[in-house]
């Protein structure tokens, strides 16, 4: 079950016990004000997260959840809001529900240290997961030789780095709309990857399927457990980030 699945389940949850408790202080004659009641809901399904062995920063999540809404509905924001909100999550984290790997960016040290390991001469380099474009659009404008492919399942993701590419006049950058999975890895000299740990087994089968011998495939932050990285680059930046680099048999 996908990691939110379980934490709307636990809200519910707290949320259910939240009203038991809520009956069992009535007895004493004690009433719980709606945004203690939102915090109980949230220490509750704080818990569950725990027991559920969500990763910890879900148990924030879970802590502020119902009371941010209690909060906020105090505000009386017109319901509009909420739907504009909504949609524009949806639009930019498309796939995050199913693929467990939501937008972030390499960091500006990670797309430098990315240009050495570039090979000379012409090339073509493929980012699965391009976000907005960020990484193609800095290596094309370090080295022009090469010729830069994204693929991008998000919409305003993919919608921006298109936008990116022709408004800043990067004629070498090719945004494609669509998954991975369905992208054949075999025309490309270097694949770079910065995704989760979730897909990493999946992509690491897929890449030693399609990719040429000789080839790279360079994996930002994560690494596969099948083969040990033929290098590893440490990048000084906010994360200590990684660049995993295996060159294809
Ligand atoms: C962590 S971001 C990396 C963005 C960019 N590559 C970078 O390094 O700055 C991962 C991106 O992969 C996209 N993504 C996740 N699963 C995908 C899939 N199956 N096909 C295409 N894109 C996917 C997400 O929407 C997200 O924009």
């Amino acid at each position: 079950m996908p990691p939110i699945v379980v934490a709307l389940l636990l809200q519910v949850l707290g949320g259910a016990l939240t009203v038991g408790t809520a009956y069992l202080l009535a007895i004493f004659g004690l009433t719980l004000p709606p945004l203690g009641a939102a915090f109980m809901t949230g220490v509750y399904a704080a818990l569950g997260a725990k027991a559920a062995r969500l990763d910890t920063w879900w148990m924030g999540i879970q802590l502020c959840f119902a009371p941010l809404v209690v909060l906020v509905s105090a505000a009386s924001l017109p319901p509009w809001i909420w739907i504009a909100l909504f949609a524009a999550l949806v639009a930019v984290y498309w796939s995050t529900f199913r693929t467990q790997v939501p937008l972030y960016l390499s960091s500006k040290r990670v797309r430098q240290a990315l240009v050495p390991l570039l090979p000379p001469g012409r090339f073509t380099f493929m980012d699965v997961g391009s976000g907005v474009g960020g990484v193609l659009t800095d290596l094309s404008a370090a080295r022009g030789d090469g010729e830069y492919h994204g693929i991008e399942s998000a919409p305003v993701p993919w919608l921006v780095s298109w936008l990116r590419f022709r408004v800043g006049a990067h004629p070498n950058c090719h945004a494609h709309f669509g998954s991975l999975w369905n992208q054949d890895l075999a025309p490309y000299d270097v694949v770079f990857a910065y995704l989760s740990p979730v897909p990493m087994a999946a992509l690491w089968a897929k890449v030693r399927r399609e990719m040429r011998p000789g080839t790279t495939f360079i994996s930002n932050s994560f690494t596969v457990t099948a083969v040990a990285p033929d290098r590893i680059v440490p990048v000084d930046d906010l994360h200590q980030s990684q660049l995993f680099i295996w060159t294809q048999p």
